[in-house]
Formats: structure tokens, C-alpha cells, sequence
């Protein structure tokens, strides 16, 4: 049995995460932000096979609450297998062009919320000297473009910094896995219209559970992301910037 803590436990790509998890009958934390979507989750989990399931509720934008939350997990979880960061909000960038607090809030929820639990949790895991810390980063940190460059600014900068962390603590037994997913169905693109490019969370938590198995370091969902992303990156700035994407 392993023991798998979730933040942003209700965002339907860690829903479809943790339902996996919970068939193979291990432990399971949750941490989400609406008490009653946490903990119908919580029950959903149990009854789909999950050995154990705990859960805390927590708004992760208030950075000051993580040290007190990271030792509630560590109350419950004496070992932690797995770490996944899954939450995220995906800002209006026309909004956050003309309101810097919009930007900050993005960046506070995307980039720095993230960045604080990792240092904690990475201190934690250093000393058990095994596990998985595994991060939704987004191919829209590959590259910044006008339609979203707050949220993609934000998922670059987490995706530097798990590549930095992962360094640090590959040598220490710890495998740091950075996640990018191209467009997921969830609530988070409810407005957006959906193509032939669009995935299922249920596909992407598939191989998000079987990169964290394999211990990868970096990994694009659907796999094909990782062409479209290396093709986007090779196009000079000189003609990027005259392109309205
Ligand atoms: N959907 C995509 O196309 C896509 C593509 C690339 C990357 N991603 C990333 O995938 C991750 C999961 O997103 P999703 O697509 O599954 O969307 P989602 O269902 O909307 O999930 C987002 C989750 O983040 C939580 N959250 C937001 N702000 C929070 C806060 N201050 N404190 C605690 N939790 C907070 C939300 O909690 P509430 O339920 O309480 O609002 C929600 O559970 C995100 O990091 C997202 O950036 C998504």
C-alpha cells in the first residue's frame, strides 16, 4: 500500500488520479479547498477501494497556512509515496491586462502557492530519502503567448523550478515529475470549444499514475504535445511576436 497526498484533490484531472489510486486499494490525502466536494470525494474513494482515506481543507493561495498544513499530513502520512499538485485557476488574460491584482492572483495560486508547498514537501521527502513529487505544470509554460501569458508565465516558472528541485533531489531518492498537458475537458475549459486536440481527464490521470510508476521526469499529455510544443518553440521570436496566437 502506498500513500498518495493530493492538492487540489477536487480538480478533475486529480479526481480522475486519486480514482485510480484508490482501486489499487492504497492510502489516500486529500486536500481541497470545498469542504463538501472534499469529502464526497473522500467517501467516493473509500468505497472504490482506497485503504485509507484523510482529507484537510485549505484555500493553498494563503502561503502563511502551508507549514501548519504540511504538518497536519505529516500527523496522518508517516511516509509520503507520492505528492501531487493539481490545483490551478486559469485567469481571463484581457482581465488581467488591465487589473494587476487579477495577475497577481493568477501567479499567487499558479506559481507561488506551488513554490511554497514544494519547499516544504521537498525537506520532508529529502529526509525519507524516497518518493515522488508530482506537479501539473502545462504546455502553455513552453512558450508565452498573448492569449495567456500570466498563466503561461506562471507553469514556466513552476516548471524551472521543478526542473531545479528535481536536480537537487535526484541524488537524495526523490523523483520530481513535471506534467504538462495540452487541452483537458475539465471545468477549468468549460467555455472553451472543444477539437480534435482535446483530451479526458480519466486519459491524462492514466498517464500521469503511469509516469509516476516509471519514475519519468518530465511528460506531455497526450503524448503528442511533445512534438506540437517542440515545433512551436523552434519558430524565431521575430516571427512569433507578428502571430495572433
Ligand atoms: N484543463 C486543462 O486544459 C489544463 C491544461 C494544462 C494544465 N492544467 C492544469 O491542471 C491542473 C488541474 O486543473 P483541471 O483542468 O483539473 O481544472 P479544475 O477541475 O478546474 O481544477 C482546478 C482545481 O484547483 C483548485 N483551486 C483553485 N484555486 C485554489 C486555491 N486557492 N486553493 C485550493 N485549491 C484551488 C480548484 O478548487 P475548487 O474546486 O475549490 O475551485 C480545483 O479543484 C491545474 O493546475 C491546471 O492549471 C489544466
Amino acid at each position: 500500500m502506498k500513500t498518495i497526498v493530493i492538492f487540489g484533490a477536487t480538480s478533475a484531472i486529480a479526481k480522475a488520479v486519486a480514482k485510480l489510486y484508490a482501486k489499487e486499494g492504497n492510502k489516500l490525502f486529500l486536500v481541497g479547498r470545498n469542504p463538501e466536494q472534499t469529502q464526497t470525494l473522500a467517501s467516493d474513494l473509500k468505497v472504490r477501494g482506497a485503504k485509507e482515506v484523510a482529507y484537510a481543507v485549505a484555500d493553498l493561495a494563503k502561503i502563511e497556512q502551508h507549514p501548519t498544513l504540511i504538518a497536519t499530513i505529516k500527523q496522518s502520512c508517516t511516509q509520503i509515496d507520492v505528492a501531487l499538485l493539481a490545483h490551478g485557476i486559469l485567469p481571463n488574460q484581457n482581465e488581467c491586462n488591465q487589473n494587476v491584482e487579477k495577475t497577481i492572483d493568477a501567479m499567487t495560486v499558479n506559481f507561488i502557492s506551488p513554490v511554497s508547498l514544494l519547499t516544504l514537501l521537498a525537506n520532508e521527502m529529502q529526509v525519507q530519502g524516497a518518493g515522488t513529487i508530482a506537479v501539473i505544470s502545462s504546455v502553455a509554460g513552453d512558450r508565452g503567448r498573448q492569449s495567456n501569458y500570466v498563466y503561461g508565465a506562471a507553469k514556466g516558472g513552476l516548471s524551472i523550478f521543478l526542473q531545479g528541485l528535481r536536480n537537487r533531489l535526484h541524488a537524495k531518492g526523490v523523483a520530481v515529475l513535471t506534467i504538462k498537458p495540452g487541452f483537458v475537458d475539465t471545468p477549468m475549459t468549460a467555455s472553451f470549444k472543444k477539437g480534435a486536440l482535446w483530451a479526458k481527464p480519466e486519459q491524462v490521470a492514466k498517464g500521469i499514475v503511469k509516469a509516476i510508476e516509471k519514475r519519468r521526469d518530465e511528460i506531455y499529455l497526450p503524448a503528442f504535445w511533445k512534438g506540437i510544443m517542440f515545433v512551436i518553440r523552434q519558430i524565431p521570436e521575430s516571427l512569433f511576436k507578428r502571430l495572433s496566437l
